[in-house]
Formats: structure tokens, sequence, C-alpha cells
């Protein structure tokens, strides 16, 4: 073994930070055996002293994290600050300083993932961040290299926790959003702020970088399309309980049928309750892999928590101190198939509508020439009268999203159609 200490720096000690701390004080042996040199940590940087939290060596905390990435004999700079700025800023001087990054932020790395990687390849170095994307959860790793071989064309998860708290309480007990999301927030799980949360934009973040990952192609996080899950109500439980559907917050990415584009997006879906993501209850996340030769493939667990998230920034600790043990990095970026990221226009999906409609003859008739018109097939009509007016629920076919929302728009024009009362995309069947 190596008796020269690799030195790291650990930038936020929060609830993921102070754990990585902790393990790594009191893991210190095993880490050391793992990697073939001891890990040393050298020192932490805190926004706030006064509330490093009881566990943590007071000795290493310093407020000046720059002073720290540039101090020369760091490998390693472990950056769980979360943010745009100075995450970047500090992530960039570490490259510049020899130093690998193991990263935990998933809105900077769907922003600026391609600087980041380009700047570490640059210096001879490595960025992990396996935190990133669903926690203690392995699929960066899966994805990049265990897949390497493989052609994935299809990543459907659970990727945001509290969103599935949420909906599952929604779902199981009946509850409207803001009571769940009420339930959510005494227990922890949302945030007092829970607007990143439940309006997508956590999510569309992890969905820019599995897509960028599964198909070689870079994705943004202004290339995904995003609607939160605010709007979703108990009477769209209801329409997909007589389903035999479930609602979940998705993010997806796919690869189009014809190979010559791909798409990222996170909306809520109805998910018929056979489908292996139906059952992820609680704040768990799940990601569904589909990929030519492997098949289908599950990840399952704990998407947030600070210990969750800590054994994944453990885990990129110890592989990019073993490459530098060894004097080599890991894989890259590997953006080389340049695929365009497709409009959600051209997605290929299905709706379930709900409308109320006067109940007169000729209405159906009526409502399914606008479905025709725009060349969208419809799969089953389910009516219900109630005095004088009908409640119409009709699922579709695929069809583009663009052809779907017109017809939307062309069925709210009818004199007939009183209300379009709720329309969820149906996905994977
Ligand atoms: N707030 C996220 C969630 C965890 O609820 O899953 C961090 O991405």
């Amino acid at each position: 073994m190596r008796t020269r200490p690799l030195k790291v720096a650990l930038l936020g000690c929060g609830v993921v930070g102070s754990e990585v701390a902790r393990i790594m004080t009191t893991h210190a042996d095993d880490l050391a055996q793992r990697v073939g040199a001891p890990v040393e940590l050298a020192g932490i940087a805190v926004r706030r002293p006064d509330r490093v939290r009881a566990g943590v060596p007071a000795g290493l905390v310093t407020t000046d994290a720059t002073a720290l990435v540039k101090r020369g004999d760091i490998d390693v700079v472990v950056e769980v600050i979360g943010g745009i700025e100075p995450a970047r800023t500090l992530i960039t001087t570490a490259f510049e300083h020899g130093a690998s990054v193991v990263s935990a932020n998933k809105a900077l790395l769907a922003q600026d993932g391609a600087a980041l990687h380009a700047a570490a390849e640059q210096h001879g170095t490595d960025l992990y961040y396996e935190a990133a994307v669903a926690g203690a959860i392995p699929l960066i790793r899966p994805l990049r290299e265990s897949l390497a071989g493989d052609k994935v064309n299809r990543v459907l998860g659970i990727v945001n926790g509290t969103t599935n708290f949420i909906l599952d309480r929604m779902d199981s007990s009946g509850a409207g959003y803001s009571e769940a999301l009420d339930e959510a927030t005494a227990l922890g799980y949302a945030e007092a702020d829970p607007t990143a949360d439940v309006e997508g934009f956590d999510a569309a973040a992890k969905a820019a970088i599995l897509a960028g990952i599964a198909f070689h192609t870079r994705v943004r996080l202004d290339d995904v399309h995003r609607e939160g899950m605010t709007e979703v109500t108990a009477a769209d439980f209801a329409s997909a309980k007589q389903m035999g559907c479930t609602i979940k917050l998705l993010a997806i990415c796919e690869r189009a049928a014809d190979g010559r584009s791909v798409s990222a997006r996170v909306h809520p879906a109805m998910i018929p309750l056979s489908h292996p993501l139906a059952s992820v209850r609680e704040a768990y996340n799940a990601v569904f892999v589909e990929a030519d030769a492997a098949g289908q493939l599950m990840f399952y667990g704990p998407g947030a928590g600070g210990s969750p998230t800590a054994s994944a920034v453990l885990g990129d600790l110890v592989a990019v101190c073993r490459n530098k043990v060894a004097q080599a990095t890991g894989p890259g970026e590997s953006a080389y198939a340049q695929l365009p990221v497709s409009p959600m226009g051209d997605v290929v999906t299905r709706y379930h509508i709900s409308l109320d409609v006067a109940d007169k003859p000729g209405v159906l008739a009526q409502v399914a020439t606008v479905f025709a018109e725009h060349d969208v097939s419809i799969d089953t009509v389910r009516q219900q009268g109630k005095s004088g007016e009908a409640s119409l629920v009709v699922v579709t076919h695929r069809a583009p999203d663009a052809a779907l929302s017109a017809t939307v728009a062309a069925l709210r024009g009818l004199d007939t159609v009183r209300d379009v009362a709720s329309i969820m995309r149906v996905e994977g069947e």
C-alpha cells in the first residue's frame, strides 16, 4: 500500500457532507485498504462554522473554500454545496490545481456538465457524480460502465422522492394535493419551499444527466420538457384506478423509434399497476432501463437523505482515489453520438382525456371527429351519464404530443364540450 495519503477537501458540511466526513473518519482503515492508500480528510469548507454538526473535526473547518481548493496538495475535492455558484468556480479551480472532483450537484451538471467534463479532461483529472441522481441507487456507473457495450433505448424513472411520497399518499388515502403536501412537509420529506420538487425542476435535472449518459449525447436541462405535479387531483387518481393505473411523476428519456433522435421529459403520467414502477411507494426512487441486449433492468432504493447520498459520494471517492493511485483517470464524457433532442411536440405518447359533455345525440360523433381530424386514433371510450351531461373518458393510441395537444385545444372549442376535466399521459405499457 502507498503510504503517502490522498488528501480530500470537502466543500459543504450539511446533511450529506457531515455524513461523508463521519464515514471517512470511522471507515478510514477500510477505505485505505480499498483504495490502496490512506485517504485523509484535509479540510472542510463551510459557510457558517457555528452550524457545523457534532462529530465533524472542528480543526479542519474553514470558511475559505477557494483557498482550500487552491492549496496545491489536495488530490480530490468533494462538492456537496449544490447550486450553480460558487460550486462551478470551485470545481473548475480544483481541476486547474490537479484535483479530481466528486460532486452531488445535479443542477450544475445538468446545466454545465459538458464544460466541466472538458475541464476535467484538459487537466487529466476525474469528474464523478453518482450522488447527483437518485441518492444511493447506482445508476450513473451502470449506465456509463456496465451498459457501455449495450444500446439503451429508454430510461423511465421515479427520481424525486418528495413528489413520489405526495402522489403515493394521494393514491392510498384519496387526499388532495395540498393535504398530501402538508403531510410531506410535516414529515420532513418536502422542503419549506417545495417548488424544485413539485414543479419537476429536480427531476428534470436528473433526466438531463441520465439521458446524456444513456444516449452518448449532450442533453441539458433546457432540453428537458418539464411539467410539475401540482395540478394532479383526487379525480385523476379515481380515473387512473378505473383504468387499472396509478399516477407517478416520471422522468422519461427515450431514443426515437427510428433511432435518429432522443427526448427527455418530466411530467405526471398514468402507469399500469402491473408496471414495476407502480409499486414504488413513499419517498423511494426507482429507474427502469430498457436496453437492446440486457432487456429490462430496474434500479430501486432510497433516492435522497444524508446517509444514502453519502454512500454514493463515498463510492465515487473510492473510485477516483483508486484512479489517482493508478495514475489514471476513469471514463469521461461520452457524447459522440450527438443525436438531436426532439421537442415535446414530436414525442410519441398516449393521452387519457376526461371531458364533461352535453348528453345529446351526435356529441360522441363530434368528439370522435376531432380526434380523427388530428390523426389521433382512439383506443377506448367510456361514458357515464349524469342528468343531461355526460362524463366521457377517451384513451388514445400513441400519437405525436403536438397532435394530441391540438386535439385537446379543438375539443375545448366545441360548444358541446363543457369542460376538459383532466388530461394525463399514459406510459409504461
Ligand atoms: N429533493 C429530492 C427528492 C432529493 O425529493 O428526491 C434531492 O434530489
